[in-house]
């Protein structure tokens, strides 16, 4: 098995700051605050220098103006031309100014700030260039509305109720597929039947469904990774009669899968 070392290069890789060949890489979290490093070697005094902040234009977005001073004057104090995905979000370090410092820190980063940025004195008797890349993970949270294809809140109806049991369903659609599963009240996923995959258009619909025995708060969560989206619909159950045992147990199992396969029928 290789797949524990390459998961720990993978993690090894992927957290703090890497520097190869002069390229530095640093990764932060979504909604975190980062500082983008900018220092002369010389450390003089940039009190009264001209330093400029870009984002490098990707693919589908042009050029950034990140962040500009010009002695004294910038963005945060009257200064027109700030990118508007950056107001409000990015701040130099007045007092590290005196030491050739032209660092910035951005705040509440989102997804979106990944990319090259460059950090360029072209004032000095020798203009000077800095580059960093800066690299925002998502993590996983409600993004429906956000992004095409993301599912929306589940669906939970209940199937079938008994004295000691029910029979819950969740459906949940999206493209792509969502992943789902079932938790109970503290968010451990519970052992649910085989998912069931249906399609129509290019919309992808996931069918699980799960018999439960006990009182709880349960939480069927749908999961499109590719889309770092996540949403969960909930439904209280309570059963007041604890269950009469194996016998019980047996005939509860055939009528869950007898109301299972009534289901999947009546669907079609
Ligand atoms: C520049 O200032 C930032 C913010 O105070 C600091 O984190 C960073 O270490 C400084 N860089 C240098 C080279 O002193
Ligand atoms: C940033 O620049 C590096 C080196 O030029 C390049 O490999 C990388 O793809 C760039 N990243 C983005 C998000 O454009």
């Amino acid at each position: 098995m290789n797949v524990v070392p390459l998961v720990c290069l993978f993690l090894l890789t992927r957290s703090g700051t890497t520097s190869a060949a002069g390229h530095e890489v640093i990764i932060v979290e979504e909604d975190s605050d980062v500082i983008l490093p900018c220092s002369l070697d010389s450390k003089e005094n940039i009190v009264a220098a001209l330093f400029d902040w870009k984002k490098v234009a990707q693919r589908d977005q042009g050029r950034k103006d990140v962040f500009l001073y010009d002695a004294g004057d910038h963005y945060n104090n009257g200064r027109d031309g700030q990118s508007p995905e950056f107001r409000g979000r990015v701040s130099h370090f007045p007092d590290q100014l005196n030491h050739g410092n032209a660092s910035i820190i951005i705040r509440n980063t989102k997804v979106e700030d990944t990319g090259n940025y460059t950090c360029d004195f072209p004032r000095l008797q020798t203009p000077q260039t800095f580059s960093v890349e800066l690299v925002v993970d998502p993590f996983l949270r409600d993004r429906s509305g956000e992004r095409t294809g993301a599912a929306p809140e589940p669906y939970i109806r209940t199937l079938h109720e008994a004295k000691y049991w029910r029979l819950l369903q969740c459906e949940a659609h999206g493209n792509p597929r969502p992943e789902v599963e079932w938790q109970d009240r503290s968010g451990n996923k519970l052992p649910a039947d085989k998912p069931e995959f249906s399609e129509r258009g290019s919309i992808f619909y996931v069918n699980l469904n799960i018999t439960v025995k006990e009182t709880d708060l349960y939480r069927c969560v749908a999961t499109q990774e590719t889309l770092s989206h996540q949403i969960h619909a909930v439904i209280p159950v309570t059963i007041s009669a604890s269950s009469p045992g194996a016998a019980g147990n047996v005939v509860m199992v055939a009528v869950s899968v007898l109301i299972t396969l009534l289901s999947q029928q009546t669907k079609i």
